[in-house]
């Protein structure tokens, strides 16, 4: 975040208190023109649908929806917030491996755009859902193209047995069948290969295996319109790691759609909003245990859980100091620094290796490019009350969700 003035920070982390997340609006906004520029030029190329999971506050969603992008939802909890943001429905991509019967019914009352499907078993109960209410919903069917994205294991989805999707001999007999369900109507192909993907090799390869299978269902007499590629756009955490190249991307796969007479629908969350948001922090303590210079802050893997999850390496700077030494002109550093959260396991451990000035207590740190799967991903483990939410616009901010205090969290306990 070294977009948003140290000053401007501080001030918000003074009055919100910390840990706070703090999102650049402008930064937001500038993301997301660059892939609808390069991915989805025009309505008939395509669509970029914000991944709500990456960073689902109210008002991101809504800054979203006037942009001009669509949504991906994986939960009926994240489609009611995509239509209390004012999202149009069709523009609402449903998605996920287990979707419960109460949310299909949600997604089909609202009538949202696509249903990606991800099991026989879960088209025929959409089929039948739909059917009860003399609908028929349009779907896109999830093949995993088998490819390996090079990214974290857990980052990868698209491998032949991971969880997601249907085997593509299975969704051609579905396709096949087709008229077995009168409540869908099969006209998309998703693939989603992962997340963090850093080269343009994957995407082009899931093309390739895309545009087979289209001609496959196409030969079977459905009629294909749209090709879901699926989100997964890396971005660059730290100096040394290359973010996706998003614009030989396109120019890789938009030919091949146009060719195809396909649309493209796209699903990224974290190429919009990482790098755009920040974890502001305060230091409580500083110790030394068996060589290793610890910084004990106040946020803790329950705030930001993306390190102890995928073991992500986020850049941690000084923002602000409570000592006068570092108004003094070559501050010594200190290297090696492992920041940790004060949440009861070893795996509390937010960034290792941190170059800081003589960190004091008090001081104000930024964990950077934490705008995307961090407070989506926040829990209250140890009964810690879930951080603020501020977005920065021109200059001004503004609290988007207030802190949890410890009444919210035991509000739904019941005495017995
Ligand atoms: C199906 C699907 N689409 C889109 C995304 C968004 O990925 P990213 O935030 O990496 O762009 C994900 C992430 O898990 C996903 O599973």
């Amino acid at each position: 975040m070294d977009f948003l003035p140290h000053d401007l920070l501080e001030a918000i982390a003074r009055q919100v208190g910390t840990p706070c997340y703090v999102y650049d609006q402008g930064r937001i906004a500038q993301n997301y023109a660059r892939l609808a520029k390069a991915l989805a030029p025009s309505a008939e190329v395509g669509r970029v649908c914000y991944s709500v999971k990456a960073n689902s506050n109210l008002s991101v969603l809504r800054l979203m929806r006037n942009l001009g992008t669509g949504f991906d939802v994986v939960s009926g909890g994240e489609l009611r917030r995509a239509l209390l943001a004012g999202a149009a429905t069709d523009s609402i991509v449903f998605a996920g491996v287990g979707k419960r019967d109460d949310e299909l019914v949600a997604a089909l009352d609202a009538g949202v755009g696509w249903i990606n499907v991800e099991s026989a078993q879960e088209l025929r109960v959409l089929s039948d859902l739909a059917a009860a209410r003399g609908v028929v919903q349009r779907v896109a069917l999830r093949i995993n193209p088998g490819i390996d994205p090079h990214t974290h294991r857990y980052l990868a989805t698209g491998k032949r047995a991971s969880k997601f999707g249907i085997e593509t001999e299975e969704s051609l007999r579905l396709v096949a069948h087709r008229a077995d369900y009168p409540g869908i109507s099969i006209e998309g192909i998703h693939i989603h290969i992962g997340s963090m993907v850093s080269d343009a090799g994957p995407y082009a390869e899931a093309m390739r295996v895309a545009l087979a299978v289209v001609a496959q269902y196409r030969m079977l007499g459905a009629t294909i319109t749209t090709l879901n590629l699926g989100g997964g756009f890396g971005v660059a955490y730290q100096p040394d790691q290359a973010e996706a190249p998003i614009e030989a991307i396109a120019s890789n796969i938009l030919p091949l759609a146009r060719k195809a007479d396909l649309r493209l629908l796209f699903e990224p969350g974290r190429a919009i909003v990482a790098d755009a948001g920040a974890l502001l922090t305060r230091v409580l303590y500083t110790k030394t245990n068996g060589n290793v210079r610890y910084v004990v802050v106040d946020a803790a893997m329950n705030d930001l859980i993306r390190p102890a999850l995928y073991g992500a390496a986020h850049q941690v700077s000084l923002v602000s100091s409570v000592s006068d030494v570092l108004e003094v002109s070559g501050v010594s550093l200190v290297s090696g620094v492992s920041v940790v959260g004060p949440v009861c396991e070893s795996g509390d451990v937010l960034a290792e290796g941190v170059m800081l000035p003589e960190p004091r207590r008090g001081d104000l740190l930024v964990i950077h490019h934490a705008g995307a799967y961090g407070m989506s991903m926040a829990s209250n483990y140890n009964t810690r009350p879930r951080a603020a939410e501020v977005l920065v616009a021109d200059g001004k901010w503004q609290v988007i969700r207030r802190r949890e205090s410890i009444e919210d969290l035991v509000a739904h306990e019941v005495e017995c």
